[in-house]
């Protein structure tokens, strides 16, 4: 026997029986963004590795330890993408859409990112994320933290908000070398992985969770304090946006994102319901990055939510989603009953009636069976008689009652 082939790790399967859940995300996803105003965008899950070196940064995780890259036969550098937003970024540039005003796109997919997989983290993971390029005012940022928390809530998932302003190339340099001194200074309370960054990216520093390093980061001098004007005022706009919708958000002054683009607001929604991978989303402003991948000078922002991390946090909190079912299973006792099945399947189907059978036919018991896994609604059992007469029993299996129907009255009986 050849030996089985297993799919690569951190890469998973999602088989019929889970793959509704998905797809329920996706339905509230879309009704909702839809409110928002935002279009779907679909760009490939390959680009050329310099997009991501580029607009992510090269010295991020994401792009310098975790990203997917080979060479195409000695054409180009590609990647398998690691996030959306520099895709979709460059998209807005190569089709000039600029001249169209301010574009809100969404966006729903698989991700790569070659981490050490773990509950919540995978090396093919699924995101579904917005971006809206043209628009500079704080107005965009609450409405976009609104419709995440609107998407969020009709799903079903409880999230805290932490909001930071990351600053932008006005504050940010001077405030990083303060950040470098103060940082140098403090070495020996770091840990190894914290003194590798104070060069290459000190602001990730800010983030480290370990616990001996949390006196000297706790102390850190703090970007916040530190705003331009225009950063500043901004700031107070999104947190005075937020507080009239009522949005509950904590200000977090060490919330840094994984990705260099930011600029101004960054946030993430987390669940402590998940464990160590309690980030459900994250997102926030990235003015430059059109610019930095050699388009017009735009203002973006955008968001991303994990579709695993959001699955686990609705499996944590025991909140079932709608699973769409079959209103009926025709059985069949014989075989005119198996015909008329057949034909009455295909009639009910076209009306528009989700409707099942069992073409191996056999045992009823084996039938009902099968009405039961596929949580059908109702069931009929056909035979001989049923043919002859035109009638049968509709059975409610979740109320365990029946009545007698008229086969052609059925389409109408069960009509949504
Ligand atoms: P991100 O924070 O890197 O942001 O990813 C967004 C979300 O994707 C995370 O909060 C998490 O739920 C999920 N995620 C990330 N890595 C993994 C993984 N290895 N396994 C499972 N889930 C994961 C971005 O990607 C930005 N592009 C978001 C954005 C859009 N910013 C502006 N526009």
């Amino acid at each position: 026997m050849p030996r089985k082939i297993a799919g690569v790790k951190g890469m998973n399967d999602v088989l019929p029986a889970a793959v509704w859940r998905w797809q329920e995300m996706e339905r509230v996803a879309r009704e909702v963004f839809a409110l928002y105003g935002y279009g779907e965008v679909r760009t490939p899950v390959v680009e050329p590795a310099a997009l991501f070196v580029r607009g992510v940064g090269e010295a991020t995780d994401i792009v310098n330890k975790e990203m997917y890259v080979f060479e195409d036969k000695g054409e180009e550098t590609l990647a398998l993408r690691p996030e959306g937003t520099a895709g979709v970024v460059r998209a807005y540039i190569e089709h000039g859409c600029h001249v169209e005003g301010l574009q809100k796109w969404f966006y729903l997919g698989p991700m790569f990112r070659r981490e050490r997989p773990q509950k919540g983290r995978y090396r093919q993971f699924h995101q579904i994320g917005c971006e809206c390029l043209g628009v500079l005012e704080p107005g965009i940022d609450v409405e976009q933290i609104a419709m995440v928390d609107d998407f969020l809530s009709r799903l079903g998932v409880k999230a805290e908000l932490r909001l930071n302003s990351v600053g932008d190339a006005e504050c940010r340099p001077t405030y990083l070398q303060d950040l470098k001194a103060y940082l140098n200074a403090h070495r020996a309370g770091l840990c190894s992985d914290c003194v590798e960054r104070i060069e290459r990216n000190p602001l990730r520093v800010l983030d480290c969770k370990v616990e001996g390093c949390q006196p000297v980061l706790a102390n850190a001098p703090s970007l916040l304090d530190r705003l331009c004007q225009g950063c500043r005022t901004h700031f107070a706009a999104v947190r005075e946006g937020l507080e009239a919708l009522g949005i509950a958000h904590r200000v977090d002054p060490r919330l840094v994102r994984g990705l260099d683009y930011y600029v101004r607001t960054a946030y993430e929604f987390s669940s402590s319901a998940i464990g160590a991978q309690s980030a459900v989303g994250g997102g926030g402003r990235y003015d430059g990055l059109a610019e930095t991948l050699g388009g017009q000078p735009t203002p973006g922002i955008g968001f991303a939510l994990g579709q695993e991390r959001l699955l686990l946090v609705l499996e944590a909190e025991g909140r079932p989603l709608a699973q769409a079912r079959p209103s009926l299973f025709l059985l069949s006792a014989d075989e005119a009953g198996a015909r008329l099945a057949q034909r009455l399947a295909a009639s009910l189907r076209k009306a528009g009636i989700a409707c099942d059978l069992d073409p191996r036919g056999g045992k009823l018991s084996r039938q009902f069976k099968q009405a039961e896994r596929v949580r059908a609604r109702f069931a009929v059992v056909l035979g001989g008689n049923e043919a002859a007469s035109g009638q049968a029993k509709l059975r409610d299996l979740d109320r365990r009652t029946e009545e007698a129907v008229a086969l052609s009255e059925l389409a109408r009986r069960l009509a949504p």
